[in-house]
């Protein structure tokens, strides 16, 4: 992993914050640290197309994955939905370098979300824009969404503390 690259993308961060005006959403986390990222996305038309407009990130977890966000985040933009759901943790880390075997899942953290947010959107067909993320059980939900459709991130869910 290059650190100069990784402290720059820390040190420069970008699209760091909740995007109250969203087309879509999608949250990860990560069993293996505990780590978790949200990603929200804003499309608009473009000759025609649909294309990434704007994303932005949050993430409770690791500098890697703040440094990889913050770089997905920009390397999507201009996309189509299907250009970007090709993209991999690896294309979305690529400045940063190889990253080192205990910190590729950092990278899948994102591309989980990334991928969590633009499938999403499909689901949602833009007619139900998720609101309020913040109300309680919208963060379960999205959780359990997301590990539907991460793939590669697993995503472990506490029991409930009552039966009703
Ligand atoms: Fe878990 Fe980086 S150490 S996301």
């Amino acid at each position: 992993m290059n650190e100069e690259a990784l402290q720059k993308a820390l040190s420069e961060t970008q699209n760091l914050g909740e995007m109250p005006d969203a087309d879509a959403v999608g949250t990860v986390g990560s069993p293996d640290c505990g780590d978790m990222v949200r990603l929200w996305i804003k499309y608009r038309e473009k000759d025609g197309r649909k294309v990434i407009d704007k994303a932005s990130f949050q993430s409770f977890g690791c500098q890697t994955a703040i440094a990889v966000a913050s770089i997905a985040t920009e390397l999507i933009r201009g996309k189509t939905k299907e250009e970007a759901l090709a993209m991999k943790a690896d294309d979305l880390s690529r400045p940063l370098g190889a990253l080192p075997p205990m910190k590729i899942h950092c990278g899948q953290m994102v591309e989980g979300a990334l991928k969590a947010a633009l499938e999403a959107e499909a689901a949602e067909k833009k007619a139900a824009p998720i609101e309020a993320p913040s109300q309680a059980g919208t963060l379960a939900d999205a959780l359990s969404a997301a590990g539907k459709t991460a793939g590669k991130v697993k995503i472990v869910m506490q029991p409930p503390t009552t039966a009703s």
